[in-house]
C-alpha cells in the first residue's frame, strides 16, 4: 500500500479551499499517537490539557514548558503523517516575541513539533508574526482560551454579546493577517465561528463552536470518555459502542470528514 504523504501547513491550506474537513485531537504519548497517525487524523495537538487529563491539576496553568516539551518528544516519534503541535504553556510566550521565540524553538528542535499553539486574540498578534517570520507556523487560539480562566470567571461560552462577537471578529483578522496558519476556536456560538471562518484564509479548527468550521478537534480523553471528571457539554464519547480505540478514533475522523460530528447537541 501506497504510504500517505504527511501532512503540511499547505496541505491544511489547499483542505479548506477543496471544503475537506480536518480532524485534530490532542494526544501526549506514543502509543495513542501511533493509533491516531494511523487512523488519519490530520492534527495531533499536545494540548496543555494535559494538566488536567494526565497530570490531574484543575486548570492548564500549572503546566511547564518542560511538560510540553517532554510529551512533545513522545507523540512526534510516533508520527508518520500527521502533523504534530505543540502548546505554549502559560508564561512561555506573553512576556516577549523574543521569550516565546525561544520557548517556541525549543518545542520544534527538542520536541519535533511542526507547529506551535498560543492562546489570545489581536494582542498576540505582534508575536504570531515575529514567530512566523522566523521560521515557526502558528495556530492561534480564540474563545474560551483555558489559560485565562481566572479572567472570564470558569470555563464558560465566550462571544455570545455582540461587542464580545465583534472584539473576536478583530482578533481572528488581526491573528490571520500576522500569518497564523490555523486558528482553533473554542466554545463559542455556531454561528459566529462560521463567521469568523468565512472571514480569514486561514483554516479554522473547532472545538464547542459548531459544525461551520474547517474541523474539529477534541480532548483525546474526553473522546474515550475516562476524564474521572465532568466532561464539556460539546464533546462526545466515540468509544461507546465501539470494540476498540482504533475504531472509536476512526469514527471520530469520519463523522468529521462527513460534517455528522458536530450535531446541534454538541454546538452552542
Ligand atoms: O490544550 C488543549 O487540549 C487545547 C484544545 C482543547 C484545543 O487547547
Amino acid at each position: 500500500m501506497a504510504s500517505k504523504s504527511p501532512i503540511t501547513v499547505t496541505e491544511l491550506s489547499a483542505m479548506k479551499s477543496r471544503g475537506d474537513r480536518i480532524s485534530c485531537l490532542t494526544v501526549y504519548d506514543y502509543s495513542f499517537a501511533h493509533v491516531l497517525d494511523e487512523a488519519g487524523v490530520e492534527i495531533l495537538l499536545v494540548g496543555d490539557s494535559l494538566g488536567m487529563v494526565i497530570q490531574g491539576h484543575a486548570t492548564t496553568l500549572p503546566v511547564s514548558m518542560h511538560d510540553v516539551t517532554y510529551h512533545t518528544r513522545c507523540v512526534s516519534r510516533a508520527c508518520r503523517t500527521a502533523l504534530v503541535i505543540a502548546d505554549m504553556p502559560f508564561g512561555s510566550f506573553q512576556g516577549s516575541p523574543q521569550s516565546a521565540f525561544e520557548n517556541a524553538a525549543c518545542l520544534l528542535g527538542e520536541g519535533g513539533a511542526h507547529m506551535v499553539k498560543i492562546e489570545g486574540g489581536a494582542v498576540m498578534a505582534q508575536t504570531v508574526s515575529f514567530l512566523v517570520e522566523r521560521g515557526i507556523p502558528v495556530c492561534g487560539h480564540l474563545g474560551l482560551t483555558p489559560q485565562s480562566v481566572n479572567q472570564f470567571g470558569g470555563f464558560r461560552v465566550q462571544g455570545r454579546q455582540e461587542s464580545a462577537a465583534e472584539q473576536l471578529r478583530r482578533d481572528a483578522r488581526s491573528l490571520d493577517e500576522a500569518g497564523a496558519s490555523l486558528l482553533i476556536l473554542e466554545a463559542m456560538p455556531s454561528d459566529l465561528a462560521k463567521d469568523l471562518t468565512e472571514s480569514v484564509s486561514a483554516p479554522t479548527i473547532g472545538i464547542g463552536a459548531g459544525s461551520g468550521t474547517d474541523g474539529q478537534v477534541l480532548v483525546l480523553y474526553d473522546l474515550l470518555g475516562i476524564y474521572p471528571k465532568k466532561s464539556p457539554k460539546f464533546s462526545k464519547n466515540f468509544l461507546e459502542g465501539k470494540g476498540s480505540v482504533a475504531e472509536a478514533v476512526r469514527t471520530f475522523v469520519e463523522d468529521v470528514r462527513a460534517g455528522r460530528f458536530p450535531d446541534p447537541e454538541h454546538s452552542f
